[in-house]
């Protein structure tokens, strides 16, 4: 399987925090924006990922993330004019994708919680599409999925709607078979000059299948789109960090407790940023994870 992190975009709410430098590379919490969707990409054990950027950071994402081999993952990168749409991704990436699934997420969402691994490897496993849901109390800016009386099946989606369809918002992170690129291809832009992401969903709705998986109370899914959501998302990192001693969205550690890492590989990772609550972060995973491993001796 691959994936695809679309981070391109002109980030106009968060202005003029976006004037000189992109909205991925702005702190969340403890680390840029852009690990997130990276690390959740990992954990859905996806190693080779193509990141879609605007042409002006496309030098600056290759410095922050570099090939990945550092991380045991393959990193590619190719650019996106202008925002012409979510699923434009597809058409810039058919030839990423070929013959594989594919896992499309955006660059400034967040996910965190119980279970997501297992929901990611559903995901992963179905044919067709699947596409997530999360319970919002303003659902009116997203794509939002009217659903059947068991919550378990989509029965329409509507993009940012002005009428009330349900309180389900579709997070920005889908997952496809390699035909989403034909599909993709076939669609129109909307009114505001999209290729719209809702639009190919309804064609899966309308002629193939939709998958749904509701991602329960209790789950964190950040939009970090605008300053509010970031700060949102960066408090609640950091409390997570406070209360459990757990940091959300580092690639390191994915890749080190996955074992595609070596020991000594991660320990050079936590060296280098020794001087950081992130490196000494990271110093704590190789005691947690030697003492996880003694258990099971
Ligand atoms: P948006 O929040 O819709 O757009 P934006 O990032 O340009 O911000 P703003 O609305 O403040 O101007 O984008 C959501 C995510 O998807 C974000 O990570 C950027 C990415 N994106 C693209 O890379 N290309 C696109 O064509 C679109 C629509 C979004």
């Amino acid at each position: 399987m691959k994936g695809i992190i679309l981070a391109g975009g002109s980030g106009t709410r968060m202005r003029p925090m976006t004037k000189a430098t992109n909205k991925h590379f702005l702190p969340v919490y403890d680390k840029p924006m852009i690990y997130y969707p990276l690390a959740t990409l990992m954990l859905a054990h996806i190693r080779d990922i193509l990141i879609i950027c605007n042409p002006c950071d496309l030098d600056d994402f290759k410095q922050m993330l570099g090939d990945g081999s550092q991380w045991g993952i393959k990193i590619s990168y190719t650019t996106q004019q202008k925002a012409n749409g979510i699923a434009e991704a597809f058409i810039i990436g058919e030839e990423f994708i070929g013959d594989d699934k594919v896992a499309l997420i955006l660059g400034d969402n967040i996910f965190f919680g119980h279970g997501f691994s297992e929901s990611l490897k559903k995901a992963a496993q179905n044919d067709d599409a699947t596409v997530f849901g999360f319970y919002v109390r303003d659902p009116s800016a997203f794509g939002v999925a009217k659903l059947d009386k068991t919550n378990s099946c989509i029965l329409d989606l509507v993009e940012k709607p002005t009428e009330y369809v349900s309180h389900y918002a579709i997070p920005g992170l889908y997952f496809y078979g390699p035909e989403v690129v034909e599909i993709a291809k076939s669609l129109k832009p909307s009114p505001r000059g999209e290729l719209e992401i809702t639009d190919l969903n309804k064609l899966y709705l309308k002629d193939r299948t939709l998958n749904f998986i509701e991602l329960r109370r209790g789950f964190a899914w950040f939009d970090g789109g605008s300053p509010d959501a970031m700060l949102d998302a960066s408090n609640y990192v950091s409390m997570v960090d406070k209360r459990q001693g757990l940091r959300i969205g580092c690639p390191e550690e994915v890749a080190f407790r996955y074992g595609w890492i070596s020991d000594e590989e991660f320990l050079k990772l936590a060296d280098e940023l020794s001087t950081s609550g992130y490196g000494q972060y990271l110093k704590e995973v190789a005691g947690i994870v030697a003492e996880e491993r003694q258990r099971k001796v």
